[in-house]
């Protein structure tokens, strides 16, 4: 039986992952930093097949302690961590456009330093496993929307980071995998206050992960293509253009 931990597994996407593969008959860790949430988690997933192969740890992912003490727990007492998906993330979209320093330190904190502490632990016990570290980013982190500078930061962090790592890591044996979705409907999403294109559920996403992540091998798994390749597009698009798009979607 293969095990995987899930960070950020107490809703929207993470939750609905923890699903596919608890359904699928994988051993699932879910943490998050919200003990309460964690529980409401396991609550909703208690109808699932193969509920008695989930287990909850809270994490805050932000408290490097914390990230290694659940890890060691993990591979001691739970299973040898096959995959780990490293998916929790703050979100905090900035719709005054006002520049706060503390929402940018916290998203630094949690979704750059959190998934960097997780790598760092991870990588001495998956070291010749050939084991699997997925990051989940975002389209966001392709170029500077308005209103997502800290957000999008962290996400432009988390991708070049796993360029990186994906040629460093295989000295190590670990796999290294990064997920890009379009909108899902989550409990971050629901923040955002712009009509959002081609929004799925998140069991939409939980699906697709689970399949590309244990049916294929590519580096990169994006999802509903359409609009991820349209997010893609405007990486090349020079900035007159791109500036001017903005322009028309929402005076920026
Ligand atoms: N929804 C989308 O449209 C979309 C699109 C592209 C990428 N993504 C990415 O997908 C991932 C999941 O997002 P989501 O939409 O499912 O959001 P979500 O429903 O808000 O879930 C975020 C998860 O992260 C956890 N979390 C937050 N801070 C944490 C911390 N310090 N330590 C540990 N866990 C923490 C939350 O639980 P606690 O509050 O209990 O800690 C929650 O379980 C994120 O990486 C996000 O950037 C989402």
């Amino acid at each position: 039986m293969k095990t995987i931990w899930i960070t950020g597994g107490s809703s929207g996407i993470g939750l609905a992952t923890a699903k596919e593969f608890l359904f699928n008959e994988w051993q699932v860790i879910i943490s998050s930093s919200n003990k309460e949430k964690l529980e409401n988690a396991k609550k909703k997933l208690s109808q699932t097949q193969n509920i008695n192969l989930l287990h909850i740890i809270p994490c805050d992912i932000s408290n490097e302690k914390n990230v290694k003490d659940t890890i060691n727990h993990i591979e001691t007492h739970i299973g040898k961590i096959d995959l780990a998906l490293l998916n929790a993330s703050a979100y905090s979209p900035n719709k005054n456009q006002i520049f706060d320093i503390s929402n940018y330190e916290l998203l630094i904190d949690v979704n750059i330093k959190g998934t960097l502490y997780c790598i760092n632990t991870l990588k001495d016990y998956m070291n010749g496993r050939n084991n699997t570290i997925a990051i989940i980013s975002s389209p966001l982190g392709y170029r500077g929307w308005p209103t997502a500078g800290a957000y999008g930061i962290s996400k432009a962090a988390q991708l070049s980071l796993s360029e990186s790592l994906y040629f460093d890591f295989k000295k190590l044996n670990i796999n290294i995998r990064v997920i890009c979705p379009g909108f899902i409907d989550t409990e971050a999403t629901r923040k955002n206050s712009f009509k959002m294109p081609f929004l799925k559920s998140a069991e939409y996403a939980g699906k697709k992960i689970f399949d590309r992540l244990t049916k294929g091998k590519e580096f990169e798994i994006i999802f509903p293509y359409l609009i991820v390749y349209f997010f893609k597009f405007t990486r090349i698009l020079p900035y007159r253009i791109y500036f001017f798009i903005w322009k028309q979607l929402g005076n920026f």
